[in-house]
C-alpha cells in the first residue's frame, strides 16, 4: 500500500509524526507493507518554520519538495494543486493523507480528488463558522472531497453529519481499535466519518519528555515565574492595522503588566513593520521557536494568549489557562471546560475550576487512522 502524506506548514509537520510512527508499528507488528511518500509543499520554508521540526522530531527528509513558497491564497493553492498533481501522476498512491486546514491541505486534496485517489483528512469536521477565514474554506472543501474523515472530537463528527455526511457510523463514540472496520467504505461516494481522537494529543504525549530533555529555552531566556506566552499569526489579526492594533491593546489589557514572551511569526513581524505598530514594553519579541521550545515555554507560563488552533489544545492538555485572540474557535470543548476564553469575552485569564476532561481522545488516534487506512487498502478501494 502506498500512502502519500502532504505537509507544508508548521502544524502539519508535527501532525505527520504520529502517523509515521503508527505506520512503522504496523509494518513491524502486522507485517503491513506500507510505502510512505512524504511531500512537502514548501508553504513554510524558513529553517525555523520548517527544518527545525524535522530535525527535532527525527522525521525523514521529504521525498518531494514542491517549493511553492509565499504567494497569494489563490496562487499558492493553485501551485500546490498543479505541482502536487505531477507527483501523484508519477507515484500513483493508493491514498493521500492531508492535515488540518491550510492551503497545502486544500491544494493536495484537490489534486488527489481530481485523480480519483481516496483522501484521508486528519482533523476533519472542525468549523469556526466564519467563512472569511481561509482556513474555514479549506477545511469545508477538503472534508467534502475526502473518503476517510478522521475527527478529533464528537463535535466534529456531529458537524459532518449535519452537513450530510450521513454515514457517521461511529458517531460520538471513541471506538476501540478491534472494532475498527471500514466495512462498506469502498464506495467513495459514501465517505466514512470516524471519531479517532486528536493526533495532537498523541504528539504531545510522545514529544513532551523529549522537549523536557532537549530544550534549552528556559535556561536561555530566564523568564520570570509569572509570565505569559503570546502567539499571533492569523490573517484576520495581522492583515489590517486596526485589527493588529486591537490585538496589541488586548494583550496590553490581559497581561496587566506581566512580562510576555512572543515568538513572532514572519507574517506578524512584517505587518508590525509595515503599519509602524509595536507591542508594549513588557512584551519580549523573539524569533519563531521550534516545537520543543514552544512546549517548554507553554508549560512554564502562567497563561497563553494565542490565535493558534494547536496551542489552544496544548494549553488545555498542559493545564495552562488560555485566551484565544479570535472571535470564535473550532475547539469549543476547551471553552466549555473553562480553560479557554475568547478575547472578546475576557477581562483576564480564565480561572478553571475543574480538571480538563479527555474530550480529544486517548493519545492513540494515529493507530486508529493507520488501521483504517490498511483496512481500506485491503479492500482494494
Ligand atoms: C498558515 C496557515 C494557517 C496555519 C499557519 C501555521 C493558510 C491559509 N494558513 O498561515 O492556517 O495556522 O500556517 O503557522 O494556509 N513566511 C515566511 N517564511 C515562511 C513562511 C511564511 O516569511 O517560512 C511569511 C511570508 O511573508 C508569508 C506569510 O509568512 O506570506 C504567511 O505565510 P502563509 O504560509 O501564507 O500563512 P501563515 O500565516 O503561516
Amino acid at each position: 500500500m502506498k500512502i502519500c502524506h502532504v505537509v507544508g506548514a508548521r502544524p502539519q509537520f508535527v501532525k505527520y509524526l504520529p502517523l509515521a510512527l503508527a505506520q512503522e508499528r504496523a509494518r513491524r507488528q502486522q507485517a503491513a507493507a506500507i510505502c510512505d511518500v512524504l511531500v512537502h509543499t514548501g508553504q513554510h520554508y524558513d529553517d525555523n518554520m520548517s527544518q527545525v521540526f524535522f530535525d527535532e522530531l527525527g522525521m525523514k527528509t521529504p521525498d518531494y519538495q514542491l517549493a511553492v513558497g509565499s504567494q497569494s491564497q489563490a496562487d499558492q493553492t493553485a501551485e500546490i494543486l498543479s505541482r502536487g498533481d505531477a507527483v501523484l501522476k508519477l507515484e500513483r498512491p493508493d491514498l493521500v493523507v492531508v492535515y488540518g486546514d491550510t492551503n497545502s491541505t486544500l491544494g493536495a486534496a484537490l489534486a488527489a480528488v481530481k485523480r480519483h485517489i481516496p483522501i484521508a483528512h486528519v482533523e476533519a469536521g472542525l468549523r469556526s463558522h466564519n467563512r472569511f477565514m481561509p482556513e474555514e474554506v479549506n477545511r469545508i472543501l477538503t472534508d467534502h472531497a475526502a473518503t476517510l474523515l478522521f475527527c478529533p472530537s464528537t463535535t466534529a463528527v456531529r458537524q459532518l453529519a449535519q452537513e450530510g455526511m450521513g454515514r457517521a457510523l461511529l458517531e460520538g463514540r471513541l471506538i476501540e481499535l478491534d472494532a475498527l472496520s471500514v466495512g462498506a467504505v469502498t464506495d467513495k461516494n459514501h465517505p466514512l466519518v470516524v471519531n479517532t481522537g486528536d493526533v495532537m494529543f498523541d504528539v504531545l504525549r510522545h514529544v513532551l519528555p523529549l522537549a523536557e530533555r532537549h530544550s534549552t529555552v528556559l535556561k536561555d531566556l530566564h523568564p520570570p515565574d509569572d509570565f505569559l506566552l503570546l502567539t499571533v499569526h492569523r490573517a484576520e489579526n495581522t492583515d489590517r492595522p486596526e485589527d493588529l492594533q486591537r490585538i496589541i491593546d488586548a494583550v496590553d489589557a490581559l497581561s496587566a503588566g506581566r512580562p510576555v514572551i512572543f515568538p513572532v511569526h514572519p507574517r506578524t513581524a512584517a505587518a508590525l513593520k509595515r503599519f509602524g505598530l509595536a507591542f508594549g514594553s513588557t512584551v519580549k519579541l523573539i524569533d519563531p521557536v521550534g516545537y520543543f521550545d514552544l512546549l517548554m515555554l507553554l508549560q512554564a507560563s502562567t497563561g497563553v494568549l494565542t490565535d493558534s488552533g494547536g496551542l489552544q489544545k496544548e494549553a488545555f492538555w498542559m493545564k495552562t489557562p488560555c485566551v484565544t485572540l479570535r472571535r470564535e474557535t473550532e475547539w469549543v470543548e476547551t471553552v466549555e471546560a473553562g480553560w479557554n476564553v475568547l478575547f472578546c469575552n475576557a477581562a483576564s485569564l480564565p480561572k478553571p475550576t475543574q480538571p480538563a476532561a479527555p474530550v480529544y481522545g486517548d493519545g492513540h488516534a494515529a493507530e486508529r487512522m493507520v488501521g483504517l487506512m490498511i483496512d481500506l487498502a485491503r479492500q482494494g478501494a
